[in-house]
């Protein structure tokens, strides 16, 4: 229902905005179907739950949460810098890497300044876009997988922002380094990079994936996070590196006070703990041939993913909806893709084995009263 009396004091670009639709969390799958058992591969989370160090450190953090936390996160850029050969000065952190996402819009984005995306990609960058009235631009996929040459073919004098997620949520798809080189070459100076890696530590093995944190591009800013592979997603802490000139303006903006002492030190506990990180990459690298297995065996097509997920694709949005309102009363949640621009595609995060399995059942349950 619309307050009228209110009306005046929203702007038509905020009037016209959804409030984000998050995938639907564990309890109320199970209130509303009446189950004990839920399995939740909907958004992309480590299952194997958070890494043992970071939760220790939270633990010993919360003796200190009466205090304001440290501006600066020093202690914290400072692991990631030494992590990546960087100087402090190069590191920002946020809650979340999409809290840095908005730090970027704030800071560099003016009305009259045109972005330029893909149309189904992490769907964080055009509500933000929006909520500072600029109408993202944005060029179609090409087989389910970013499009650079139509991308460098839409820039205009206008253009100031690029967002490219890689490897892409929700498709999985990663560009090359050579597409990359060859974008990279068509791209006026002036224009700024968002290279959005949240999947990274899932990518990094191909050989064919180029990490941006060997670029070093003055004008690509790399953004990546805890929330997946560290398996944080909970406490929102999210880090960007890029030019110190760009990391200097984003922290003109930057809320003081952010992350909270708990996210910066769940930050430090996740670093150290490689034993879990590499667990939860070999997690993933039993999972995805599983699903790819199971996939090619039900007939239902895919794309390979480079990422802890996997996109389905159907022939309609209708097939969609029947699939995944299925699953959720066997207790199984996927993630439908119409917000993401894909509405004839749904998405599958890796989980443990045991999920995997159970989710791989229920597809075959549903699948054929799906495709009728
Ligand atoms: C591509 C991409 N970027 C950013 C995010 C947001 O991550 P964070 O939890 O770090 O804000 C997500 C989360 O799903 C994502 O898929």
């Amino acid at each position: 229902m619309t307050e009228t009396r209110f009306d005046s004091l929203i702007p038509d670009y905020i009037q016209r905005l959804e409030p984000y639709v998050a995938g639907k969390p564990i309890w109320e799958v199970q209130e509303e179907f009446q189950l004990q058992e839920v399995v939740k591969l909907a958004s992309n989370e480590n299952s194997l739950g958070p890494s043992p160090r970071a939760i220790q450190a939270v633990q010993d953090s919360l003796v200190d949460i009466h205090r304001y936390p440290d501006t600066g996160g020093l202690r914290l850029r400072q692991a990631l810098a030494d992590l990546y050969d960087l100087k402090v000065e190069n590191v920002v952190l946020g809650s979340g890497s999409e809290g840095i996402m908005s730090y970027i819009m704030r800071t560099f984005l003016d009305r009259e300044d045109e972005v330029l995306t893909a149309d189904a990609t992490f769907v964080g960058f055009q509500v933000m876009a929006r909520a500072r009235a600029v109408q993202p631009v944005s060029v179609p996929l090409k087989d389910y997988r970013f499009d650079l040459e139509a991308l460098a073919d839409r820039i205009t004098e206008r253009t100031k922002i690029v967002y490219l997620c890689n490897p892409n949520n929700p498709t999985g798809t990663f560009f090359t380094k050579a597409e990359f080189d060859r974008f990279l070459e068509r791209l006026p100076s002036r224009i700024l990079v968002i290279l959005d890696e949240a999947y990274y530590e899932f990518a990094c093995d191909h050989p064919d994936f180029p990490d941006s944190m060997k670029y070093r591009h003055d004008q690509v800013i790399t953004l990546r996070t805890f929330s997946k592979a560290y398996g944080l997603a909970g406490v929102r802490i999210g880090y960007g590196f890029a030019h110190d000139f760009l990391i200097r303006n984003l922290h003109k903006i930057k809320l003081p006070f952010e992350p909270g002492i708990p996210a910066q030190a769940a930050g430090l506990g996740a670093l150290e703990d490689r034993e879990f990180l590499a667990r939860t990459q070999e997690m993933n690298r039993q999972g995805l041939p599983f699903f790819y297995k199971h996939f090619d065996r039900l007939g239902l097509e895919y794309r390979p993913s480079a990422a802890n997920f996997i996109l389905g694709i159907l022939k309609s949005k209708d097939q969609v909806s029947a699939l995944y309102g299925e699953m959720l009363r066997r207790g199984v949640i996927v993630r439908p893709l119409e917000r993401f621009g894909l509405p004839h595609c749904f998405r599958v995060t890796v989980g443990t084995e045991s999920e995997n399995r159970r989710c791989v059942e229920v597809l075959e349950e549903v699948l054929p009263a799906v495709r009728g």
